[in-house]
Order: C-alpha cells, then sequence, then structure tokens
C-alpha cells in the first residue's frame, strides 16, 4: 500500500484513522481501537479537543498533578502541574513546605512589555528613510486603530514605535521595531495582527509620498512577526531566610547546606554544560504550570533560554547568596503569558486549572509561574547537594519497574524496604521478586 497521499486533511476522522491504520501498522483493527480508546465519553469535549489543531485522530494524555502549600506574596496556592516527568511534583510540594513556615515565595512583575518587528529591506538613503519615518509615524499608529482601541481600553496597546537601521548587519536590512502591551492576553494575535497592519501602512505610505517616489528604492517588507524574545516582560520570585533557622538537610547541616546551593548555582553562573541543566529543573516546575494554564511552552522556553544567554554565554537563571547570616535565593524570568484567549477559555482542563489558581490576572499568574520554577530548582538543588539526585528518582523507577514486573502490593512493600539499601535494576528488581513469590 501506497504511504504517499493527496487530500488526505480532506478525508473524515473516520477515514482517517483507516487510512493510517491500514497503511502504517500490523494490526489495523487494534491500533484503530487504541486510537478510539483514548477519545473523550462526551462527544462534545471531543469535538472541542479534534479542532484544537488538524487532522486530529485522538488525544494524547500527560497527567495533571497538584502540588499544594504554595505560599506566595502571603496567599496560599494549590499549583497545577502537566508533565510526564516523575518527582517533579513531589519535589515542587516539598520545596513548597519547606518555605511555607520561612513567609513563603515573593514575586514581582517587573514590566510587561512585549515585542514585535517588521522586517523590510530598502537600498536608499538611511537619511532619507528616517526623516519619512518621523514624518509618517502618526500615520503608521492610527492606521492601527481599530486594532488598538479595545485593547487600549484594557491598558493595553503599543508602547513605542522604533526604526532601526540594520544595514551594518545585513545590506538594507531595517526593521520597526515595536513595543507593545498585552494586558491579560498573551497577545500574540493581537500583536501580529498590528504588525501585519503597520507593514501595509508603511507601504502604502511610502507609494503615495511624492519625495518617496524620487528616491530609487522602494520598500520591500519580508516579514512582520511578535518576537518571543521578551526580556522586558520580566518576573522575579525570591525566597528568603536565616541560616540559622534551616534544619539539617540529609544529615547536611544548615550551614553547610545554604553554602552548598550557593556554590552550585556559581559553578551553573561560569559553566555552561551545568547551566542547562539547571535552567532545565527551573523549566521543570515553569512549564508544568504554563502547560496546566493554556499557555504556549515553545514560546516560553525560547524565551527563557535566549534570556539566560543574554550577556554572550549561557548562565543560571537563578541567583543564590548568604549576607549578613540570611539565605537568599531568586529566578528572574521572561513569560510572556496570558489568563484570556487562547486555549484558556476553550480547554476543559485548563479553565478547571484556572478556577483551582482562583482566576489569576496575567501579572499574577506570572508571579505564579516564576515561583514554581524557583521552588522546582530549589528542590532539586537540595537533592543535589545532599542525598543526590538518584535517592528520590529510584524510589519512582522502582515503582515502574515493580508495575512492569506485576509485582503484587505485597511484594511491592517488601521491594521498598529492601531496596533502600541495594541497587535498583530492572534485573536486580527481576531477581527479588523471583526470590519473594508471593
Ligand atoms: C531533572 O529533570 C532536573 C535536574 O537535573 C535539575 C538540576 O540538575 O538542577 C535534577
Amino acid at each position: 500500500m501506497s504511504k504517499r497521499i493527496d487530500g488526505f486533511s480532506k478525508l473524515s476522522k473516520a477515514e482517517k484513522i483507516d487510512w493510517i491504520t491500514k497503511t502504517h501498522f500490523k494490526d489495523a483493527q487494534q491500533a484503530a481501537q487504541q486510537l478510539r480508546s483514548y477519545w473523550n465519553s462526551s462527544p462534545t469535549v471531543q469535538t472541542q479537543h479534534d479542532e484544537f489543531i488538524e487532522n486530529t485522530l485522538t488525544n494524547f494524555y500527560l497527567p495533571l498533578g497538584v502540588a499544594p502549600n504554595f505560599l506566595i506574596n502571603k496567599t496560599v496556592y494549590t499549583l497545577p502541574m502537566v508533565i510526564e516527568e516523575s518527582s517533579v511534583v513531589a519535589a515542587a510540594g516539598n520545596a513548597a513546605k519547606f518555605w511555607f513556615d520561612k513567609g513563603g515565595f515573593e514575586a514581582e512583575v517587573i514590566d510587561t512589555i512585549k515585542v514585535g518587528q517588521v522586517h523590510f529591506l530598502y537600498a536608499g538613503k538611511p537619511s532619507f528613510l528616517h526623516s519619512f519615518f518621523e514624518n509618517n509615524k502618526t500615520a503608521l499608529l492610527e492606521a492601527t486603530k481599530l486594532l488598538t482601541q479595545n485593547m487600549e481600553q484594557r491598558g493595553g496597546g503599543i508602547v513605542s514605535i522604533e526604526l532601526i537601521d540594520k544595514t551594518s548587519e545585513l545590506d538594507h536590512y531595517y526593521q520597526l521595531h515595536v513595543r507593545f502591551k498585552t494586558a491579560d492576553a498573551m497577545g500574540a494575535n493581537f500583536i501580529n495582527s498590528c504588525l501585519e497592519c503597520l507593514a501595509h501602512a508603511l507601504q502604502e505610505q511610502s507609494q503615495k509620498d511624492i519625495s518617496f517616489t524620487r528616491q530609487d528604492s522602494e520598500i520591500e517588507v519580508i516579514m512582520s512577526i511578535l518576537s518571543n524574545y521578551v526580556p522586558e516582560c520580566l518576573v522575579r520570585a525570591k525566597v528568603s531566610c536565616p541560616v540559622s533557622s534551616i534544619p539539617p538537610q540529609e544529615g547536611t547541616d544548615g550551614s553547610t547546606f545554604a553554602e552548598k546551593i550557593v556554590q552550585a548555582i556559581e559553578i551553573a553562573n561560569c559553566e555552561p554544560h551545568r547551566a542547562v541543566t539547571h535552567n532545565k529543573g527551573i523549566m521543570n516546575g515553569v512549564d508544568a504550570l504554563v502547560l496546566a494554564t493554556g499557555n504556549d511552552f515553545r514560546a516560553i522556553e525560547a524565551g527563557v533560554h535566549a534570556y539566560a544567554a543574554r550577556s554572550g554565554q549561557y548562565t543560571s537563571l537563578s541567583q543564590a547568596n548568604i549576607t549578613d547570616g540570611q539565605f537568599t535565593m531568586e529566578l528572574s524570568l521572561p513569560l510572556a503569558i496570558g489568563t484570556v484567549g487562547g486555549l484558556t477559555k476553550l480547554h476543559p482542563m485548563v479553565g478547571w486549572c484556572m478556577e483551582l489558581l482562583e482566576y489569576p490576572d496575567a501579572e499574577t499568574l506570572m508571579k505564579i509561574v516564576a515561583v514554581a520554577g524557583l521552588a522546582q530548582n530549589f528542590a532539586a538543588l537540595r537533592s543535589l547537594v545532599t542525598s543526590g539526585i538518584q535517592k528520590g528518582h529510584m524510589k519512582m523507577h522502582l515503582f515502574n519497574i515493580l508495575n512492569q514486573l506485576q509485582a503484587t502490593e505485597k511484594q511491592k512493600k517488601a521491594a521498598l524496604v529492601y531496596f533502600k539499601t541495594h541497587t535498583v535494576s530492572v534485573n536486580t528488581v527481576g531477581d527479588f521478586l523471583n526470590s519473594n513469590k508471593d
């Protein structure tokens, strides 16, 4: 059977499943049944999911867990977390508990500026383009009025527009660099619509302008698109406590523990291999919240890692210090996220997560997400500088192997005790189960 097909998108869902399973699977019936077994029992909910993307065949589950006891700016939250990796939710819960009676987490939004650019080429005199831009700036902004009116009422809109000469980096390359505020929306559609409107107006104004037509170059728009690099859409989360209030951690006294965390972050600051893993741990918390609240985790990932490399070297997103006996750890993150629009209204579980968080506005959600990242970083470093990361991981790994080998409840209990002092692997667990038959 040919694996090439024309018009796949035009087939009905049943026809798509039929073609896919018959073309690519040994047991087509079983493969089709597997897809159907993941459909939602409510046809309405299933249709909602079908319509999120194109060519939907079924759903792909990720677990939604919760981490309670997060004290953030004196309010207690239970965080919804969507993630496939074991230990992350438990780690978040442990970090939340650790900081709860030490005053909890503090978080503040530094700014919420987002960026978009119209990239274009112009081969004429730079000075002419600059004066044309200054003369037409108001008209360009006026052209976006229909789009910005509503956003302005919500406290957002276009904050600034600048012509940037990039010809030293690429021949004839200029851009309109536009800064936006988008209130509680992530704002991608709003920003992109404004940019396309500006690009159109730029071209139109230049064609209307007599002196412009006398120049021997025209404006050629290449593309108009938002940037996911948003260093001005920044949030900071912080925890702090006297070193003397830190109890021994897995046999390490509080003061050595705090010093080791500071050193671990210094290592991440100067060593990119470590910094990437360090920041990955932060993103375990960030992405879990971003997914649960229906935001775009690819955009967040791209922007955060660019920010981590803003000095020219990839470094830690978090910092820590001990000053006058006070241990402080903080994290700054660029987070362009929203609480209205996009999936927030459409995905039933996103709605559920928003209610759990008591319907935060975008700035509150930025704070919560940054705290989740900081909590995860603290939890990871706490394990790394004391017992090592494998202790917790291995427990989950042991459960997975026990389930995979179909251990009984009694065998699981015995294994838990035995593997406190023995190495976990598929072989050792298999041997243990063979010599401990129920
Ligand atoms: C694992 O998902 C995350 C960690 O590797 C983070 C870190 O090393 O800091 C534990």
